[in-house]
């Protein structure tokens, strides 16, 4: 079960915490992956990497800025022309930030909304084409707790993870019934870069809300992601799956 042999990934984001740990894992179970990311050097070097890990595969490392639909097109056509078009989309570029609304710029509002919920859509929109037409394929989005609970100082991320429930509720809809299926993962609080402006106290405080005592390890999301891209996932659609330690509302969140 759960091998992805033939299958190729494209993973936005793919340079960052999580976004490595799910391609180290996917190419684990047999898949060629392409990591996409704002930071081209770091994608390509984790496709070396990776390429010297697995003889005989292929992967590619590309520069991709998820907000640039131009960007979006040209990376997806040098993976589709270097690996073949993708059959899974994992959109996972992200940026966070903590700032109140009431100082909150229109400009801070736009840069996030622009790289979760319209980079989620450009990375979906510019590769699902040849899934729908293949009549197999699997599309991983990336939300948060942040959109399941609420987190103040975050309302720009989010909304921005809100919209992407609400693109994959309904884009799960449309294909559900033509062997694409649409996720997306919600996590609760994992060790990864994204995490490294948040000050000890506000670690501290959010690991004594995660009943499990700790922040979810990135080969935790490497394990989900191999479930959601594999064929015995086919009859998963639509859902909003959080790995987070039995995180709950925090009191911690709203100080
Ligand atoms: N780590 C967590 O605790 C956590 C919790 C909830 C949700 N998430 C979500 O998981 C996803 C992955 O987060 P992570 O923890 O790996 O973060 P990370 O900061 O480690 O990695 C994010 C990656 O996205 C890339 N990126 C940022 N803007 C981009 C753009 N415009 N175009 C292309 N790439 C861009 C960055 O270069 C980076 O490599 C994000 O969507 C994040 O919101 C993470």
């Amino acid at each position: 079960m759960f091998r992805l042999e033939g299958r190729r990934a494209l993973i936005t984001g793919g340079a960052g915490g999580l976004g490595r740990a799910m391609a180290e894992a996917l190419a684990g179970q047999g898949a060629d992956v392409a990591v996409a990311d704002r930071q081209g050097g770091a994608a390509a070097e984790l496709a070396g990497e990776l390429a010297g890990r697995h003889a005989g595969r292929s992967f590619a490392g590309v520069e991709m800025d998820v907000t640039d639909e131009q960007s979006v097109a040209d990376a997806v056509g040098r993976v589709a022309a270097q690996l073949g078009p993708p059959d899974v989309v994992v959109a996972a570029a992200g940026i966070a930030e903590v700032v109140p609304v009431e100082e909150m710029s229109y400009g801070q509002w736009r840069a996030m909304l622009a790289v979760h919920l319209d980079g989620t859509f450009l990375a979906v929109r510019h590769t699902v084409g040849p899934m729908l037409a293949g009549g197999w394929g699997r599309v991983i989005c990336f939300s948060s707790v942040a959109s399941l609970q609420g987190v103040a100082g975050q309302a720009h991320y989010a909304a921005g993870k809100g919209g992407i429930d609400a693109l994959v509720r309904s884009f799960s809809r449309e294909v559900a019934d033509r062997g694409v299926t649409v996720n997306a993962i919600a996590p609760g609080y994992f060790e990864s870069p994204l995490n490294d402006l948040a000050s000890p106290e506000r670690i501290s405080a959010l690991t004594a809300n995660v009943p499990a005592g700790r922040f979810g390890r990135p080969d935790e999301m490497g394990a989900l992601a191999v479930y959601l891209a594999s064929d015995e996932a086919a009859y998963l659609t639509g859902q909003i799956i959080s790995p987070n330690g039995g995180f709950a509302y925090c009191r911690h969140l709203d100080d």
